[in-house]
């Protein structure tokens, strides 16, 4: 099983390129995927994370899951709501556990993609859901939550990082 990789390592901070094979691999990958956000005790995971620079993510959150391959995010509801967010790249450097901080988000948001077989998706969401979509649409883009976050908030959350 692949490693998560944790804050300081530049695929984190390299933009993610489109996939373009819609093949085995890929399927393969998406598994894999959800296997190392779930053994982590994640609810969503980017390809970035797990070393592979590709524009994909994977998430569950509470049971509604899901994957989009090559992901485009649309604010449905730019009103900002400040929720406890954590990524499993910024762990505490004892617990072995995320970070948490009070990070603001839009309110509502539209996730269009494609799934594992190039088939078109949406996923509409408000709550954590599109917290999740937004945090891992951000990992592509090689943005970590603690980007969103007032200079002082983000060096609290850095300095119980590794
Ligand atoms: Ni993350």
């Amino acid at each position: 099983m692949r490693d998560i990789r944790m804050i300081g390592d530049p695929v984190l901070r390299t933009p993610a390129t489109p996939v373009t094979d819609f093949d085995r691999e890929l399927r393969r990958l998406i598994d894999e995927m959800f296997t190392v956000m779930y053994a982590a005790s994640g609810v969503g995971l980017a390809g970035p994370q797990i070393g592979v620079p590709r524009r994909l993510f994977v998430y569950d959150i509470s049971g509604r899951k899901g994957h989009v391959v090559n992901p485009e995010l649309t604010v449905d509801d730019p009103e900002p709501v400040t929720e406890e967010e954590g990524c499993l790249s910024i762990p505490d450097r004892e617990a072995r556990r995320p970070v948490y901080a009070a990070t603001p988000r839009a309110a509502g948001v539209s996730v269009t993609g494609l799934d594992r077989l190039g088939r078109p998706v949406r996923v509409r969401a408000r709550g954590m859901l599109a917290r999740c979509l937004q945090h891992e649409t951000d990992h592509l883009d090689g943005t970590l939550f603690v980007d969103r976050l007032a200079k002082d908030a983000a060096r609290k959350v850095l300095l119980q990082a590794p």
